[in-house]
């Protein structure tokens, strides 16, 4: 499983169209709207004294882009080729590409950084969950290269619960249905059949909730075919991220759930709101008001944020 794991996470992401379908997360669906939102608010709050920043799993460059463009010398780091050629391409155009240092490399080897060489270290959007079997060893080694604020947000096994008893879930968060995004057309064309075939599977359901894994036998076989099955991701318990954190010498640890008060909210009314700048800038707001509820943690979205300092 170990190797298998890294391999799978490294096909998957390396596919040709992967940096220009993520960079576009933003523009389709709502939900990834507000985590987005959720932590560049935590980030643009939490910039005193951080000059340099090291972003674990960075992607097309959502947040290194950002704090590139707030000063900060960002080191880029990403397992995927074709996500830094797309940050890499959004930076020049922000004209920030002199600001980011581009690595490609796995968070699973971080060797070759020293102890404390960064003053903030973040990963979000769930690296660190990809990494199974090794996810504990490396938010240490997070830990490790960071001097003063760690932030990073990793699959939630309690919001992914719901998820797997509802394979519709994403139609709810599909801001223009008329886009021509193929994961937005894909939702909404497999729309009926899912529902179809659907049958609460307590089995699967309780099978997650006891050891967290997402993927396995079937996803090695998949691979092994030639395919290319999602990660084998693993998520986290509220107290079981805070332990970890606390274990490696994190202090003052916060966790929040971007996305659990959307939840709420049936697809009309997000979408309302979502295509009114004023009630759009409100909503934002007031979801990262309540989703920093601790008591909402681990029912956001599918991910779970955690802060703390050294
Ligand atoms: C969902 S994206 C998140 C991107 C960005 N952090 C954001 O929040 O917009 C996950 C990223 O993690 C990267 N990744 C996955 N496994 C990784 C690993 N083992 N080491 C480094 N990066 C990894 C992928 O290539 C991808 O760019």
């Amino acid at each position: 499983m170990m190797d298998y794991s890294r391999k799978i996470s490294e096909r998957l992401w390396n596919m040709p169209d992967k940096g220009e379908l993520e960079s576009r997360r933003e523009a389709t669906f709502i939900d990834d709207i507000i985590q987005k939102s959720h932590i560049e608010k935590e980030l643009l709050s939490h910039l005193d004294g951080i000059k340099t920043v090291f972003d674990g799993g960075a992607g097309c460059g959502r947040f290194s882009i950002l704090l590139a463009k707030k000063g900060c010398a960002v080191t880029h780091f990403d397992i995927s080729q074709p996500m830094i050629d797309k940050a890499k391409e959004l930076a020049a155009k922000e004209g920030v590409l002199d600001k980011i240092t581009f690595v490609n490399g796995a968070l699973e080897d971080l060797k070759g950084f020293n102890d404390k060489t960064f003053d903030m270290v973040i990963s979000f959007d769930a690296p660190i969950s990809y990494t199974y079997p090794n996810q504990k060893k490396v938010i240490g080694e997070l830990v490790r290269i960071c001097r003063k604020q760690i932030m990073i947000s990793v699959s939630s096994r309690l919001g992914t619960l719901p998820y797997l008893a509802n394979p519709i879930q994403k139609c709810q968060f599909i801001l223009d249905e008329t886009c021509d995004d193929p994961f937005v057309k894909w939702c909404i064309g497999n729309k009926e059949n899912a529902i179809e075939a659907y049958h609460f599977n307590k089995d699967a359901v309780m099978k997650l909730y006891k050891d967290g894994l997402m993927g396995g036998d079937s996803e090695i076989a998949e691979y092994e075919n030639g395919g290319t099955p999602w990660c084998i991701t693993y998520t986290f318990m509220p107290d079981e991220l805070e332990d970890i954190l606390k274990h490696y010498g994190v202090k003052n640890i916060k966790l929040a759930g971007p996305g659990a008060y959307a939840r709420t909210l049936p697809r009309e009314l997000l979408v309302k709101i979502m295509n009114d700048s004023k009630q759009r800038s409100d909503f934002l707001d007031f979801c990262h008001y309540y989703d920093s509820n601790p008591f909402v943690c681990g029912m956001g979205k599918d991910n779970l944020f955690a802060q703390g300092k050294l």
